[in-house]
């Protein structure tokens, strides 16, 4: 390896900016701490002074991680730094990043500033902000639709200010990867001070280009990929960590650059962010995607069976996909169930596998081979739902072909048992009406799909449901092998999710 690319994953920052993906605190230190075990150069943990919530969470993953850098992001603004400041002091490795706008259209339209008073803001932010933390990384935002020079003016004065990192993003997801590499050439080559610090690029993926345009800036001499697990993110969300991770290690002949990534827990980590944040991963999404490593047609199969190099550049292997979905049943011990966990990254207490075991225990008695899926969607709600606020304790649906589809549901609503029966118009519906009534809720369903989490008739049901309160939006997921409990407990998961919204308000940071 010629040279080291720093990965700043962005995922419970940018990523969390996902229409409904919002995390809570305990979600949140999970993924962290499996961003540490992948070998994350440093994890972008929020924004502290978004709201309360938002700075404890920034603070308990500083707390927590020691070999990643954590950063907290903050506006150029003397409370936002300082909030973040004191979110991040707590890390082993503090990073604060600050950001201003520098292109025209948003210094005229959203900011009513002139270039010079943004020259005195980034001036300004960044020295305050390199007096509370050693590590500063600034951005200018709409990086790609900005004057040159003047980037390269506001690039030197951050640079002069204390920055030892330059973030260039295509906030928009404007640019086209020759045009990307040139301003990344541009900066490099015209801002004075730059032997100072490191370039970083983060882009958007509207035109769908967001990684094409990370590896060209890659190529051009950009030293940090600001990324996100499963491309998660601002509208079309980010440049996806495990493509740019993939293309620098597959295409190291060209690339002459690597990552501190161990490859093997990407496919994990890509699971339990889908998981914990109900955005599911397309199927044919590049590395992750189900698709991703399956050979349909006969000429493609029998080529592989003659040599896997034939239609396949990396090896499922390489990324955490094992072939055999190994497989557990009824007779498995706790022990094996431990050890299957941990080889999929989990690594779990003895109270939270405790509580995997007793439901393994329950699906194996009504299906014969639990997969990985099984036991990962097992792991989701046995573990990461423990503190919620409402929970399915019973669902009986009446339904069929001579009957009016009739739910009972019980649940515990704030620790406290309640019941209802409703009709409706399908079994789905029915339960439905039962929840929200019990819930007292005025939530709309905006979005409900379901699909199988595995092959065969006694595969569980996957159910993600898309929910809105006010002006909240949340996702919600459930499983189980019975496709109207699967819908209850991601209703359930959705309202859980809204009521935490509403606890944890986050104030919408306005432009400076
Ligand atoms: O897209 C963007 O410009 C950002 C900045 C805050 C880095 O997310
Ligand atoms: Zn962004």
């Amino acid at each position: 390896m010629d040279d080291r690319i720093i990965i700043f994953d962005t995922t419970l920052r940018d990523g969390e900016q996902s229409p409904g993906a919002t995390m809570n605190t305990a979600e949140k230190i999970r993924i962290a701490s499996k961003l540490e075990d992948l070998g994350v150069d440093v994890i972008e943990a929020g924004f502290p002074a978004a709201s309360p919530g938002d700075f404890d969470a920034v603070r308990q993953i500083a707390s927590q991680i020691t070999q990643s850098s954590v950063c907290g992001l903050a506006r150029a603004l003397p409370n936002d730094i300082r909030t973040c400041a004191e979110a991040v002091s707590v890390a082993k490795k503090p990073r604060l990043h600050t950001f201003v706008s520098t292109s025209d259209i948003h210094l005229e339209y959203q900011m009513r500033k002139s270039r010079e008073e943004v020259l005195e803001i980034a001036h300004n932010a960044v020295s305050l902000a390199k007096s509370l933390c050693d590590d500063v990384e600034f951005s200018a935002m709409d990086a790609s639709r900005s004057d040159r020079d003047y980037l390269c003016r506001v690039f030197e004065t951050a640079i002069a200010a204390g920055a030892r990192t330059l973030n260039i993003p295509d906030t928009v997801g404007y640019a086209i990867p020759e045009e990307f590499a040139a301003l990344v050439s541009y900066v490099l080559k015209n801002t004075k001070n730059i032997d100072k610090a490191i370039v970083s690029v983060h882009c958007h993926n509207d035109l769908g280009l967001a990684t094409a345009n990370t590896l060209a800036a890659i190529r051009a001499g950009a030293r940090q990929a600001e990324v996100a697990v499963n491309g998660i993110g601002e509208r079309a969300g980010n440049t996806s960590f495990e493509e740019i991770v993939m293309a620098l290690r597959t295409r190291n002949d060209l690339f002459k650059a690597d990552t501190r990534i161990d490859t093997t827990k990407i496919y994990p980590v890509s699971r339990l962010v889908s998981m914990i944040t109900g955005i599911m991963v397309q199927p044919n999404k590049a590395i992750v995607g189900a698709n991703a490593f399956a050979h349909e047609s006969g000429i493609h199969q029998d080529g592989m069976l003659k040599n896997p190099s034939t239609y396949e550049i990396m090896r499922p292997e390489a990324i955490g996909l094992h072939s055999s979905k190994l497989v557990l049943g009824k007779h498995s011990g706790k022990h094996a169930i431990k050890n299957y966990l941990k080889d999929m990254g989990y690594n779990l207490s003895d109270d939270e596998l405790q509580g995997v075991f007793e439901k393994f225990k329950s699906l194996a008695d009504r299906k014969k081979d639990i997969t990985d899926e099984d036991l990962e969607a097992l792991v989701n709600e046995g573990v990461l739902r423990s503190s919620d606020l409402f929970a399915l304790e019973y669902l009986h649906i009446s339904s069929g072909t001579t009957v009016d589809p009739i739910a009972h549901v019980k649940m515990l609503i704030n620790g406290r048992s309640a019941e209802e029966s409703c009709r409706g118009n399908g079994p789905i519906d029915a339960a439905y009406q039962a929840i929200a009534k019990l819930t007292r809720t005025s939530a709309t369903l905006l979005r409900f799909s379901i699909s199988a989490l595995t092959d065969g008739t006694d595969a569980q049901g996957e159910v993600t449901v898309r929910l809105r309160e006010g002006g909240l939006v949340a996702l919600g997921r459930g499983s189980d092998l019975d496709i109207i409990t699967a819908s209850a407990k991601a209703y359930i998961n959705g309202l859980n999710r809204l009521e935490y919204l509403k606890a944890n308000p986050t104030s919408a940071p306005e432009a400076i």
